[in-house]
């Protein structure tokens, strides 16, 4: 599909108003999308889990006006700084979804995880507003086929966040063309179109709160710095492979590969931050006291034990759930320790 797939010249029977609502789970990349190009497209393909117990409810109230508007709230809380933002957000993506305008909305989301906790709240927000939208447009008389309908919320949530794209999806999702990887798309995520190995199935992610506060530089600047960063073409390669790579570890179930592999895209993303100009570092001490400690561990009992990193110092946790009775223990009794206060989240691949 292309973008003009998505552009709409439906005439649409205009409702006077009504009520849509949606649930989508946030996602943590293996190979990351660090690097983008107008309009959000993705330097490099990703890959990420679409986690199952982290996730946004969103409910969206409209109604019919000739002064287009949006209000969101936050729980109960109005918030004026998402309000602009969605609007400015409905109004780029009108070419999609022509009736956007034509009404007034009222916005009500929740997180199932706390704010700032470095589970992306943007990836699950816009994952669901984007599947409210295409829902609204099946209720205003578009045609209804899931396929298309799914590609489609999947293309808008992109364009609110790019991680977004790939929340649509259950499992293993796609986003960025790649050789190995037939119908991938930089316009929208896909789910890994291969047969994975069970255990894949039963990864456990177990996040470790080492900071709890506001991210330090959003994405979208940290995308901006691989513009001109000294590596970005060595790293955007090497991510390609990476994907490739663990295209194959995937299907044949191979725990050891997909943890070197993982470790070193987590790594390699903070060290692109570490050599882009402005440089900057958001691992704390502790961040890296735990890394040692899970090679450590994992050299100690052979437990596949591996950790990623999202832009933050916060440690997801990844294991196979046929050993949670021996690696919960370890991170409830010694990883602990490093988060800011006593705080895990215990979620998992949503399948
Ligand atoms: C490190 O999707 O948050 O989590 O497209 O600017 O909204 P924008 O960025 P965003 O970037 C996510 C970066 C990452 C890696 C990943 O999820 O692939």
């Amino acid at each position: 599909m292309t973008e003009k797939d998505f552009i709409s010249d439906y005439k649409y029977n205009l409702v006077d108003k009504g009520k849509i609502e949606s649930k989508c789970g946030s996602n943590i990349a293996l190979i990351k999308y660090w690097g983008k190009y107008f309009p959000q497209l993705p330097a490099n393909p990703s890959i990420s889990y679409t986690l199952s117990e982290s996730f946004t409810q969103t409910t969206i109230n409209f109604e019919k006006t000739t002064k287009f508007s949006v209000q969101v709230f936050l729980g109960k809380h109005f918030n004026e700084k998402f309000s602009k933002k969605i609007e400015k957000y409905f109004l780029s993506i009108k070419p999609y979804l022509p009736f956007i305008d034509k009404y007034k909305y009222i916005i009500y989301t929740t997180n199932s995880f706390p704010h700032s906790s470095g589970i992306a709240s943007s990836a699950s927000g816009f994952g669901a507003i984007a599947d409210c939208l295409v829902k609204m447009s099946t209720l205003l008389g578009e045609k209804n086929n899931e396929e298309f309908n799914k590609a489609k919320t999947s293309f808008l949530a992109r364009l609110g966040s790019g991680s977004a794209c790939r929340s649509v999806y259950k499992g293993l999702v796609v986003w960025g063309k790649h050789k190995t990887i037939p119908g991938s798309s930089d316009l929208y995520a896909i789910p890994f179109p291969f047969e994975i190995s069970p255990v894949f199935k039963t990864i456990q992610d177990t996040v470790l709160l080492i900071h709890e506060g506001v991210k330090e530089i959003s994405s979208t600047l940290g995308h901006d710095l691989m513009k001109d960063h000294p590596y970005a073409k060595t790293r955007f390669t090497e991510a390609r492979k990476n994907l490739s790579e663990l295209t194959m570890v995937l299907q044949k179930g191979d725990l050891e590969t997909f943890g070197r592999i993982v470790e070193h895209e987590a790594l390699s993303l903070h060290a692109m931050m570490m050599t882009s100009f402005p440089a900057f570092i958001l691992m704390k001490p502790e961040t890296l006291a735990a890394i040692k400690k899970i090679w450590e561990f994992r050299k100690d009992t052979r437990h596949h034990l591996y950790f990623t990193l999202d832009a933050g110092a916060n440690i997801h946790l990844l294991y196979p759930e046929e050993e949670k009775n021996e690696i919960f223990p370890f991170i409830n009794n010694e990883l602990i320790i490093y988060s800011e206060n006593n705080k895990l989240i215990k979620d998992k691949a949503y399948f």
